[in-house]
Order: structure tokens, then sequence, then C-alpha cells
């Protein structure tokens, strides 16, 4: 090709990329132009590959048409290059974006009817100037029998079918029961604290039982305890009835009648007036008007003594009754295997 026709080819080019250059709206385009007018295939590559073996006056001339196009096209493309990536890059943010604000529909649990009663419970006994006080639920021997004044041969260690964790000691504080019953944390309180003490201990214990609809091996009792000075009977018949009677909203009486508990002297079983038909008699009550609700009695003066209380100056009453069994009474469930159960059906209606 002779100078003049490279000339006017380098020309026409130009005219050419300037009108494609113009329409470009994309990467892919651009990319296009690249290798159609920039790159060292292109045919202006070519031309500029060429130019050595050219004449010293056509390498002048056509030298300045190539600089011409490139100070034309290179700084150009460098600049819509920058723009097209940054309209992708917003795109792609665009399309990634998340609404922080937007709302999922949420499922809420609800509360299990035993923390239900137990709440209630603790806001009646705390109103009452009780604390609420808490122990371990794997327990020695000693807390959990000899201290409440049960000794190792007292059949009364018998009543309670115990899941021994050990059983390799002569020092029963060596070896370790679940804990049959919550009256441990009386003496593990009193020990700490001394007298006066006012506490209730809600809490897990465990008993080697057949399950059935009425006995589970795994249940929740509340322990109360009072000490003070000129504590009488008359002081637990009245905070147990004021207790019920809030739990039930409806006037409760409580009946004494004698029990056995080595914990307690003089001990007895108490029966409530049943909350469902005012003491008339239906079914749940076995049309005798009476609830059997728990065990209490004045605590034993050997308990007092193991804990280091004077019982010559301090007396005091306490109690132990089933929370499983009155959460039950309360919401009219009839199998306690329920209680344990994962059944959505039954938990959510609480
Ligand atoms: N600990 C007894 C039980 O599990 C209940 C009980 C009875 C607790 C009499 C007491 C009490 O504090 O005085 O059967």
């Amino acid at each position: 090709m002779t100078e003049i026709n490279i000339l006017s080819r380098l020309k026409a080019l130009s005219t050419q990329a300037r009108e494609i250059f113009s329409t470009i709206n994309t990467q892919e385009q651009l990319a296009d132009f690249e290798i159609q007018f920039l790159s060292k295939k292109s045919e202006i590559g070519q031309i500029s590959k060429n130019l050595k073996t050219c004449s010293p006056e056509e390498k002048r001339e056509i030298g300045q048409a190539l600089a011409g196009f490139r100070s034309e096209f290179v700084e150009a493309f460098a600049e819509k290059k920058e723009i097209l990536e940054a309209a992708a890059l917003n795109e792609k943010l665009r399309e990634e974006k998340i609404d922080v604000t937007q709302q999922f529909p949420v499922k809420h649990g609800s509360m299990h009817p035993i923390s239900h009663v137990q709440r209630q419970v603790e806001q009646i006994f705390t109103s009452m100037g009780f604390e609420i006080a808490d122990g371990p639920e794997i327990e020695s021997e000693w807390h959990n029998f000899d201290a409440l004044n049960i000794p190792a041969s007292h059949p009364a260690r018998d009543m309670q079918d115990t899941f021994w964790i050990s059983k390799k000691s002569e020092n029963p504080d060596e070896n370790f029961v679940l804990r049959t019953q919550t009256s441990d944390v009386q003496i593990r309180k009193m020990r700490e604290h001394g007298a006066p003490i006012r506490l209730i201990a809600p809490g897990r214990v465990f008993r080697n039982e057949d399950v059935d609809a009425t006995h589970d091996a795994v249940f929740y009792q509340v322990e109360g305890l009072l000490i003070d000075k000129n504590i009488s009977l008359a002081h637990l018949k009245g905070t147990i009835e004021t207790m019920l009677s809030q739990l039930f909203e409806r006037e409760t009486t409580v009946r004494l009648r004698p029990g056995y508990f080595p914990f307690v002297e003089p001990g007895f079983e108490v029966d409530f007036s049943c909350a469902l038909c005012g003491g008339q008699g239906c079914k749940t009550c076995k049309n005798t008007g009476w609830i059997e609700f728990m065990g209490a009695g004045m605590v034993h003066p050997n308990v007092l003594k193991n804990c280091d209380i004077d019982s010559t100056e301090f007396s005091g009453f306490a109690f132990g009754f089933g929370l499983t069994r009155l959460a039950m009474m309360k919401y009219g469930i009839g199998d306690i295997r329920l209680l344990s159960s994962p059944k959505i059906e039954f938990l959510s209606q609480f």
C-alpha cells in the first residue's frame, strides 16, 4: 500500500472507530472494540508493525497519523472501561442487596405449665418475705438423708426409692444420690445462714419409680422452711392457705392430719379444700371435698442441731409439696407423662 493509501485507510479507520465507539455501552462491546482497533492483531496494529519498513518521510507522516489515532482512543477507551466497570459493579450490588428491615414470621414458644406454676408460687412466697433457694440435684447421702434425721438403718430411707450415684463408703458425706426430695436445701441453707431463715426451694427430684399416668421417676417439688422465734403451726396453716387461695384465686382452707416424717415433730399430712368444687365434693376430690397436698411439720430438734441452730431459742415449720402434681391439678392434666413429652399440641396450650 502506498503512503497515500495508508493515510486514507487510517482516516477511514478513525471514522469507523469513532462511530463504533460512540455506540458502546457494554463491557463486551468494549472488548470487541479493543480487539478490532487497539490490539496488535488489529489493522492499526499491523500498520504500526510495518512502520519500520517505511522510509523516514513515510514514517513521520504515518507515525503522526497513528499517534493521533492512539491519543484519541487509548485514553477514551480507558475512561469508558472504568465507567462500564463501575456500572457493572453497581448492578451486581443492586442484585445482591438484602432488605434488613424485612420481617419474617416468627414462631413463639410458650412457657411450660410447671414453669408457670413455679413462677406463681415463687411470686406469692416472695411477697410474704420468703427467699428462693436452690441446691444440687446430685446430693450427698448425708444432706439427703442423715442430716434430715433419717439414720442409715431407719426404714424411712426405704420410703423413697433412691437412684444411687455411688455407695461405697461408710461415710455418708462420700456417697452420692440423685436427690429424692428438695428437703436437702433446708440443711444447706440453715448451715450457711443460720436462723432466722425463711425460704422456699423449688426443684427437680428423682425416684426409682415405675412410670405410669400418675407416677414419674423425675418430678418437681417445692420445699418450704421458716425458722424464727415463737413460730407455731398456726403460721404454717396461714402461710399455706394464703398461698393456695392466691394460686387458685378462691378462698382455700387446709386441714392437718397426723403424719410421719423423720425431719419434723409433730408431723402432718396437709389437705386443702377442693379448689374445683369449693369443698362440695366432685370427681377430682373423690367426693371428699379435700385434696391430699403435702407433708409438713415443726422442724425436728435433731435437724436444727445438725445445722448448728439452738432449738431452745429457735423453732419453725417445714413443708414439701409436689409442684408437678399442683400443675396437673391447676390445669386439669390427667397424665403426668405429658409434662415431660415434647408434644407441641400439648405444650402450645399454655
Ligand atoms: N420431703 C418429703 C417428701 O419428699 C416432703 C416433706 C414432708 C417435706 C414433710 C417437709 C416436711 O419439709 O416437713 O415426701
